[in-house]
Order: structure tokens, then sequence, then C-alpha cells
């Protein structure tokens, strides 16, 4: 296994560190305190800001969100090497019908992502090199984005899993974000989610959302329960109406497990968040959305999250310091994912759900 697989395989778990450690738990919450990092509050809600008690039951009038690209013009895979991700995310994908495209990672020069750790002046933010390489290679991944032109595109992480209604469910979002961001449906057969966004984060793990958050919620049978839920999107799902969907404009989310782009909204990315200077790539898009330098929406419950393998993948040890087994390309034994009630995953590779 090459020196870069290997760093990728650590990038890949450590972004799963990131997310449960306590350390960045209480990081994340002074963000959120401090009145200075406070999301901004659109201010031209005329209707449905605060109003909890209407909400969208998804028609398929316009059932364009759920094709094989989920109404994006491609949904392209975050993947470094063929591995039990790949394997599960293909079967997943079949079993749900969806087109995912596996585009080539171009190779990544170490001394290239040492360069764009040390960017910035000393006292800035930097990430480690583990987060530099995802970083970089979520810009590469971007960057093709822009060369093939794409009017939308789905980008996911290698090792996401959703539920297997991922297409009805889809159908509601793409409701949603047109009536949040005051889209006609006249161009709904070719942008079913319109132009106006640059990031819709439906796969995070974490978030903030308040009752005086611009919100369009979506009746969702699919959504696991808030006793259920687990994560630092806690907080925020404890105060969402049971059985809704929250579709609004971002607040502070979190890793990137699944995350679309419109054209002009992958060249903002870039931009913006290309420069470095911060500990890892969702922190720096977290922190253009939430100053809004980029136009962010947000799905929570989320609609995609990372599959956790079994103790035999060894994907859940840190100390497994050889990582020899992160190219394993088949799973022994049924993993699990968090808050996604019917994993794709699990009915793929096993035939049943795998959330207790
Ligand atoms: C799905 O719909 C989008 C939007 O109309 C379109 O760009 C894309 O090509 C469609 N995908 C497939 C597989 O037909
Ligand atoms: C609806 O919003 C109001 C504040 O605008 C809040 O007090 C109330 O608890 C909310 N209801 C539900 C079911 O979330
Ligand atoms: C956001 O934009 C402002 C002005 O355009 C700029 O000063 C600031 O550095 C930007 N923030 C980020 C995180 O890029
Ligand atoms: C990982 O894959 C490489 C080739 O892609 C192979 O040479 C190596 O033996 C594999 N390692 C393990 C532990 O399977």
């Amino acid at each position: 296994m090459s020196r870069s697989a290997a760093a990728w395989a650590f990038a890949v778990r450590w972004r799963w560190y990131l997310c449960v450690a306590p350390a960045v738990t209480l990081l994340w919450m002074l963000y959120l305190l401090s009145s200075q990092y406070r999301p901004r509050v659109v201010a031209q809600s005329h209707s449905l800001s605060a109003d909890n008690t209407t909400s969208i039951t998804p028609v398929p009038a316009f059932p364009g969100a759920g094709n094989a690209t989920l109404g994006f013009e491609a949904i392209l895979a975050l993947s470094p090497f063929p591995s039990w991700r790949t394997t599960g995310l293909q079967a997943a994908a079949q079993l749900t019908g969806l087109d995912i495209q596996i585009p080539p990672q171009p190779p990544i020069n170490p001394e290239l992502v040492d360069a764009f750790a040390g960017l910035g002046p000393e006292d800035a933010r930097h990430p480690n090199h583990g987060s530099a390489l995802a970083w970089v290679a979520h810009l590469d991944l971007i960057k093709h984005v822009v060369q093939s032109d794409f009017e939308t595109s789905l980008i996911v992480e290698d090792d996401v899993d959703w539920d297997v209604s991922i297409k009805e469910q889809m159908v509601g979002v793409a409701e949603a974000v047109r009536r949040l961001t005051k889209t006609k449906d006249e161009n709904v057969e070719t942008t079913p989610y319109g132009q106006s966004w640059d990031v819709l984060w439906v796969g995070l793990c974490a978030e903030t959302w308040d009752h005086d958050f611009e919100t369009v919620f979506i009746d969702d049978e699919t959504v696991i329960s808030a006793e259920q839920y687990v994560g630092l999107g806690k907080a925020p799902v404890d105060r969402l109406p049971e059985g809704r969907r929250a579709v609004f404009y971002s607040g502070a989310p979190i890793c990137t497990f699944a995350y679309a782009l419109t054209k002009a909204g992958a060249r903002n990315v870039l931009l913006d968040v290309g420069a470095g200077k911060d500990e890892a790539f969702d922190i720096s898009l977290m922190n253009g959305c939430r100053e809004r330098n980029l136009t962010c929406i947000s799905v929570l419950p989320e609609l995609f999250r990372h599959y956790i393998p079994s103790e035999k993948v060894g994907g859940s040890s840190l100390v497994n310091a050889k990582g020899d087994d992160s190219n394993t390309t088949v799973e022994e034994e049924m993993g699990h994912t968090e808050n996604i009630l019917q994993s794709a995953r699990c009915h793929a590779l096993w035939g049943r759900p795998c959330l207790a």
C-alpha cells in the first residue's frame, strides 16, 4: 500500500474521530456560543421563517430529483482506491438505482500536501497532514466538476450510506429547496433544486438550527426520531418537529459525507476554501457558509452519513497503525450507519437493516 493511500486511510479515519472527539465538540460549541460566530439569519424572510406549523408533503409533480443521479447532472464519489468502501458504495448504488461515478483520483505529491498545510501566516490555522491530504483531494474533485461544466453535481465520500428511499427523499428536498430559495418551477425539469445556492449540504454530522431560522419542513416518514438520533446534531434535532426534515440556510454544518454544488457554487467553493488556512476542508467550508460568503443550504436530519464497518475491517480502531486492512475489498461482518433508518449498504450487502 502506497504512502499516500495509507495517509488517505488515516485521513478517512481521522475524519470520523473529528466527529466524535470531545475536544472538537468543545471547540465547536465555543464557535456557536461566541456571539461573533452566531449564524446570521436571513432577513428577507416573509412567511416560512419560524413557521413550524406548516410543511410540505412532497407530491411527485416534479419527480426529476428521483432519477439515477438524484436530479443532479452527476454523482461523483471521492475515493483514492478500491476497498470495502467502494464495494459497499457500488452495491448500495445498484440496490437503490443510483449512478455514481468514481473518477480516478490524481496522485497527490506529499510535498504538495505539506505546502498546502503550511499556507498562510504562522498564526493562521493549519490542517495536519491527513486533513490537508483529504482537503486537496476534495479540491481536485471540485476542479474536475468545474472542468466538466456540470450544471449541478453531488459529491459523496466513498464510505457514505443512505436510506433505501433516497429517491423519494430527494424529490421532497428538491421541492423544499425551491420553496426556500423562491425558485419558480419553470426550469424544474433540468434543475430540480434551482440554481440559487452554492452548496447543498445533505450529508453532515453537526449543524445548528433554531425556530427563528428560515426553514421549509418536509413531512417524511423515513426521518429518524429525535430519541434515536445520535451525534453532534442532536441538540437541533431535538428542537425539530417530529417526523419532519428541515431544509434551511446553513448555520454551522460540519462533515462532508455528501454535498451538492451548482456550477457557480463549485467555482465559489474553490475560491473560498482553496487556499487552506483552516483545520480541515469541512471546517473551512462551514466558515464560508456561516459568514455567508457562500450560499449554503442544510438538510437536517442528514440524508447521507458515513457507514461504520465492523471491528473486523479495523475501520474503527485508531491504534491500528499499520492500516493494512484499508484495502480489504470485502466486509466479513455487517457494520452500521447512524441516523439512517434503512441503510442501503446493509440491505445491499446483508439483506437487512442494521440500525438497532
Ligand atoms: C437526472 O436529472 C438531471 C436534471 O434534469 C439530469 O441532468 C441528469 O442527466 C438526469 N440523470 C439521468 C441519469 O438521466
Ligand atoms: C414552533 O416555534 C415556536 C417558536 O417560534 C416554538 O416556541 C415552538 O416550540 C415550536 N413548536 C414545535 C413543535 O417545534
Ligand atoms: C468572506 O468575504 C469577505 C469579503 O468578501 C472576506 O474579507 C473574507 O475573508 C471572506 N471569508 C472567507 C472565509 O473567505
Ligand atoms: C493492498 O493492495 C495492494 C495492491 O493494490 C496489495 O499489493 C496488498 O497486498 C494489499 N494489502 C492487503 C493487506 O491486502
